[in-house]
């Protein structure tokens, strides 16, 4: 089934997500011997009538940004783009997407041998206002027609939905139209190496599995940090907030992978199982335990209203009610226009009962996994401070990526997820379920900050944020290692 032609849509060719993501992990799978040049033919549609060259013209900044790039290089760049093929149309009426259809079916009597199947694979770069318009012209113009087997695939991106209501009215329209195998929902957290990594991590080592629980650890901080601001997005964020757009999706599944039960295999829908049970265990949030913030600077935006009081920092509190979990806060934080750009994990372990060293003032046993930039994990352990005296120490067993896998590229999220839709593997996606169980978390917070019940505590650029939120964590329970950093090695 997997042979014969394949064609790949982007639609929203013309737009941010296409240029700076989509065609780019396109490029490094083609690059790599992904798509082979005589099953594939991707085409771009949006609405601006612009020529095939235009489009490539357009992309070619966005593959390849050295200047100095070799002929062999500039070379695979411009076979690339030859497989590109542009349409203009409109996002809700039949003409465009029957000129697609045609040409993808050109592109298929091309490539098709007798045996071959007809794969099609619709990327949706747009704006979620025109998803159910645009499936529905899909479904009626678009879908594989071939009787030697194949598939219709969609891809789409977030935010799906504004709430719990809104998310379920989008499935709803778009479960009307595909099956749940047809539909991968990407969160690109979920392609990141070191979040791949949690579930090897968790349930392939030993030393984790007794440890992993409500009677060593006391908390979990899962924190992503950007060191710039909402940069000429801020029309679009303002409608939604750094809740919407950071935790309820990437923070909230990195999450589930720290905090599920071992799943029956790695089937896809047992993995999904597991999520699904946990994102349920969680308590109703506590709104004492939530900080917003929004920084200085984040209103002169013409495109935000003067008087907007949409998150760009938020700290919130998970409480799991389970057996493993029970007592234990997962303290989620998300900020814009702070000091620093780094996303991580960070699973503080309680204090050694019965200290006889007396170092308990030295700071907790922490297992750090860093999920960018430069990915690493470390565990911060007391040793023996080397020479004549017996004194203690904080110090690591450091994993650092770059010094450890030197030589070996890290393949980019949006690569291995879009690899994983061509082969049609649904585990590193969001099953319609999860996606309604994520929604009910938050969706009560959010509707009280929409009504304007819960204010952002203003923060300054290039700071960790409001001073809340550290006060926020001191009262979960967070030890703070006072002398101690991590400092990564470098080549
Ligand atoms: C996107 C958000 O989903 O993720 C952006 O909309 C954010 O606001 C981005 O900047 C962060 O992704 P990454 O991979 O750079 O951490």
């Amino acid at each position: 089934l997997e042979n014969g032609s394949l064609s790949i849509v982007v639609l929203g060719a013309s737009g941010d997500l296409a240029k700076k993501k989509t065609f780019p992990a396109l490029f490094h799978l083609y690059r790599q011997g992904f798509l082979p040049p005589d099953e594939v033919g991707i085409f771009g549609y949006a609405r601006t009538k612009i020529s095939n060259d235009e489009l490539r013209t357009r992309l070619h900044g966005y593959l390849i940004k050295d200047k100095d790039a070799s002929p062999e290089q500039l070379d695979v760049v411009s076979k690339f783009l030859n497989l590109i093929k542009y349409v203009s149309g409109s996002y809700d009426s039949e003409d465009g997407f029957l000129l697609l259809d045609k040409e993808i079916s050109e592109h298929e009597s091309l490539k098709n041998s007798a045996e071959g199947s007809s794969r099609r694979l619709f990327y949706f770069a747009l704006p979620p206002s025109v998803y159910p318009s645009v499936s529905k012209m899909i479904k009626t113009c678009c879908v594989n027609k071939s009787d030697l087997g194949g598939w219709t695939r969609i891809v789409v991106e977030k935010p799906f939905g504004k709430d719990l209501q809104s998310a379920e009215q989008l499935s709803t329209q778009i479960g009307e139209l595909f099956d749940e195998p047809q539909i991968y929902r990407i969160d690109h957290y979920l392609g990141k190496e070191l979040v791949q990594n949690m579930l090897v991590l968790r349930f392939a080592n030993r030393l984790f599995l007794p440890l992993w629980n409500r009677d060593n650890i006391a908390n979990v901080q899962i924190v992503f940090r950007e060191d710039f601001g909402t940069d000429g997005r801020g029309g679009y964020f303002d409608q939604y907030g750094i809740i919407r757009d950071i935790i309820q999706n990437h923070l909230l599944q990195v999450f589930c992978l720290v905090a599920m039960e071992k799943p029956v295999s790695l089937k896809p829908e047992h993995i999904r199982d597991e999520k699904v049970k946990v994102l349920q265990s969680v308590l109703p949030i506590n709104y004492d335990e939530v900080v917003l913030g929004q920084y200085e600077g984040y209103r002169d935006d013409p495109t935000v209203p003067d008087n907007s009081n949409t998150p760009t920092f938020a700290s919130v509190i998970l409480r799991v009610h389970n057996e493993r979990w029970e007592g234990v806060p997962f303290i989620i934080k998300a900020g814009k226009a702070l000091g620093a750009r780094k996303a991580d994990i960070r699973v503080q372990f309680k204090d050694v009962p019965g200290d006889i060293f007396k170092c308990q003032n030295q700071g907790r046993n922490e297992f750090v996994i860093r999920l960018q930039p430069q990915e690493a994990m470390y565990m911060k352990l007391t040793v023996k401070q080397p020479g004549l005296e017996m004194s203690t120490v904080q110090s690591e067993l450091d994993l650092s990526y770059i010094q450890r896998y030197q030589g070996v590229t890290i393949p980019e999220a949006y690569e291995r997820l879009i690899l994983d839709t061509i082969r049609g593997d649904q585990q590193h996606f969001v099953r319609r379920d999860e996606l309604k169980a994520s929604w009910e978390i938050f969706t009560p917070l959010l509707h009280r900050i929409d009504k304007g019940e819960f204010k952002s505590i203003p923060y300054k650029p290039g700071s960790r944020g409001p001073a809340e939120a550290d006060e926020l964590l001191e009262k979960a329970g967070y030890v703070q290692t006072h002398g101690y950093i991590w400092i990564p090695p470098t080549l």
